[in-house]
């Protein structure tokens, strides 16, 4: 794929509970195979040229499911990182994260540090988990460093622009949002990349994340190819009712 192809695509890995429910298995199946669907679905996207993929994988307001769950989750995100890092390696990927990983046990820190620098020479793809991220923690904690740099004279506040926000932000140096996709029904948000992705073109899905393919990813980049994105403006030059145009 060439022309049109989004820089950076984020995804809403949403369903894993109700796929796993609906086979009568545990909720934590739901994850351990969406886990694999993260392996093939990175794959894909380095493959056709995608530069940024960001997956939202544990929210901050995740901490609100039942212990068991989130234990399982950290130690599946523990297993995840150790393997992948082959996967990284032979597809020149990079491997970043975004959230407070300071939640995080030790062990997982030092994993995810670790990763991070093995693989921070390698220029296909930038894959980014969100790990206890959240959109609104993010700004606000943006807009705390901002007001500190400004009261120690840092920073200007007649030199705040849209610019300064996103170097304050986790996200910084990575272009904004083109395409968010979200599995598994529901038609929302969720507190992700809310500044990232003001202009991003949304795709939803019926389908559970561990039922997603290859060639529903292929799907939604086709469906974003045909988007017309105007960012506010007009979708062409148009005449004005005086004759200018
Ligand atoms: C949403 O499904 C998914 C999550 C909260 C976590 C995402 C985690 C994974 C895809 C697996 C782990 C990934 C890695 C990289 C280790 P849900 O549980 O909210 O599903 P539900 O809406 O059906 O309850």
């Amino acid at each position: 794929m060439s022309d049109k192809t989004p820089v950076h695509v984020a995804i809403i890995m949403d369903g894993n509970g109700r796929w796993a429910l609906s086979l009568g298995k545990n909720r934590t199946y739901g994850h351990y195979i969406g886990s694999k669907v993260v392996d093939k679905i990175t794959k894909a996207a380095s493959g056709i040229g995608i530069k940024y993929l960001t997956l939202y994988t544990f929210s901050t307001e995740n901490w609100k499911r039942p212990k068991s769950e989130i234990r399982f989750i950290i130690s599946l995100l523990n297993i995840y990182l150790k393997k992948t890092e082959k996967l990284f390696c032979e597809n020149n990927i990079k491997f970043n994260f975004i959230g407070n990983i300071k939640a995080f046990p030790e062990k997982t820190q030092n994993i995810l540090q670790s990763v991070t620098q093995k693989t921070k020479h390698n220029e296909t793809m930038t894959l980014t988990l969100a790990l206890n991220y959240g959109s609104r923690l993010e700004i606000t904690q943006a807009c705390k460093k901002i007001a500190k740099d400004a009261k120690e004279g840092k920073l200007s506040i007649k030199d705040i622009s849209e610019g300064t926000i996103n170097s304050y932000l986790c996200t910084k140096g990575m272009p904004d949002v083109d395409l968010l996709i979200r599995t598994g029904s529901e038609k929302r948000i969720s507190n992700f990349l809310l500044w990232e992705a003001s202009y991003a073109e949304f795709v939803f899905l019926d389908k559970y994340w561990p039922e997603f393919t290859k060639s529903d990813f292929i799907k939604a980049i086709k469906e974003f190819k045909k988007r017309q994105r105007n960012f506010g403006g007009l979708r062409q030059t148009i005449k004005l009712f005086n004759g200018t145009s």
